[in-house]
């Protein structure tokens, strides 16, 4: 099969595309490096068993003859470019809310035009300001308001949601949506906000973990390869068509907990340090205080269960950490 992943070079495309290419797929990629990187893809570049069958393109998803070609030559699209973490979100509102609407339109008008099934990337922030666990699919939506612009992650990835669901009623396009809770792995980057990667490498320095508001926030942490598991699954099921799953661990943790965790783990002797939001973000932040995926759906669909405990989540973050630094 051909596959298509915009977003191949970031975090979760790179581990898709590499199990992709480890089944036998062709795999083209677009990414435009603005969180991903060359180092996720090089060794995918670089291994002789998959010679004449990985292809990066190095463009944005917004430029129209780039999509036309790779959406016209692959058979499934899996749409994973987009402007990414809270941190990023806050610092280019602008680019944010470009990408992800007017890139995700394009994406599905592309396939639409080559009739090409497509499964889109969203996220649990899509639910809002819930403190209720665990968040089903058919759940109501609560958002802050538009002057708080951490909002517009959320905003811009329901709206691909009514997108690529109005294709599919209006155009027959067989699409999938995913809401990804936190996902984490080797290769994930803490620069823009994600919180696994930035505790390690604070403790893997010794220095404080720096925990944002009073650290009682809860979330859960699936494994990246568990994770691209179920998007293959998903993309190969025809009852997943034109249906909203979320995708998710269910082992629950306050973030100070997680903080202690890490530091247990890595051996350090790091302090915990609160930081109040508005210090760490921007003044009025609000943070989704629980986020905990009911995961019956896509169990029911396609037999998902997260396999990997956040112990050898955390482990498996460190060792990569550890060997980037060598
Ligand atoms: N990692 C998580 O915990 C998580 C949670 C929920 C949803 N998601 C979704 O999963 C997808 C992948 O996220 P990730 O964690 O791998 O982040 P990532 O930042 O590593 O991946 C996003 C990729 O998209 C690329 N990109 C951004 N704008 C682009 C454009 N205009 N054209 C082409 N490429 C562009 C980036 O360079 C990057 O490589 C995203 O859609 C994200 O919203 C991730």
């Amino acid at each position: 099969m051909r596959v298509l992943i915009t977003g191949g070079a970031g975090f979760i495309g790179s581990h898709l595309a590499q199990a992709c290419l480890e089944r036998g797929d062709e795999v083209y990629i677009i990414d435009d490096l603005s969180t991903g990187s060359l180092k996720n893809i090089k060794p995918l570049q670089e291994n002789t068993a998959y010679k004449g069958r990985f292809f990066a393109t190095i463009d944005s998803i917004l430029n129209q003859d780039a999509m036309l070609e790779l959406t016209g030559i692959c058979d499934v699209v899996f749409h994973l470019a987009a402007a990414v973490g809270v941190r990023y979100i806050l610092e280019n509102p602008l680019v944010s809310i470009k990408v992800n609407i007017q890139g995700t339109e394009k994406v599905l008008e592309m396939c639409a035009k080559f009739k090409k099934k497509v499964l889109i990337a969203s996220s649990s922030e899509v639910y809002g300001k819930h403190l209720h666990a665990p968040l089903r699919e058919d759940d109501n939506i609560i958002y802050g308001p538009s002057s708080k612009s951490r909002w517009s992650y959320a905003a811009s990835k329901l709206m691909d949601e009514f997108t690529a669901l109005a294709y599919h009623r209006t155009k027959g396009l067989p699409v999938i949506i995913t809401r990804l809770f936190n996902t984490v792995g080797p290769r994930q980057t803490g620069a823009y906000g994600m919180v696994i990667p930035r505790f390690v490498s604070q403790a893997l320095r010794n220095s404080p973990l720096t925990v944002y508001g009073d650290g009682k926030q809860t979330r859960t942490f699936t494994y990246v390869k568990d994770v691209v598991w179920a998007l293959q699954q998903l993309m190969d099921s025809e009852d997943a068509v034109g249906q909203v799953f979320n995708v998710g661990g269910t082992e629950e943790i306050t973030i100070w907990d997680l903080a202690e965790r890490v530091i247990r783990e890595t051996g350090a002797s790091s302090e915990i340090e609160t930081i109040p939001y508005e210090k760490a973000f921007e003044k009025d932040f609000e943070d989704m205080q629980r986020r905990v995926p009911c995961i019956e759906k896509i169990h029911g669909c396609i037999g998902f269960k997260p396999r990997t405990d956040l112990t050898t989540i955390i482990r498996s973050v460190i060792d990569d950490r550890r060997k980037a630094a060598i």
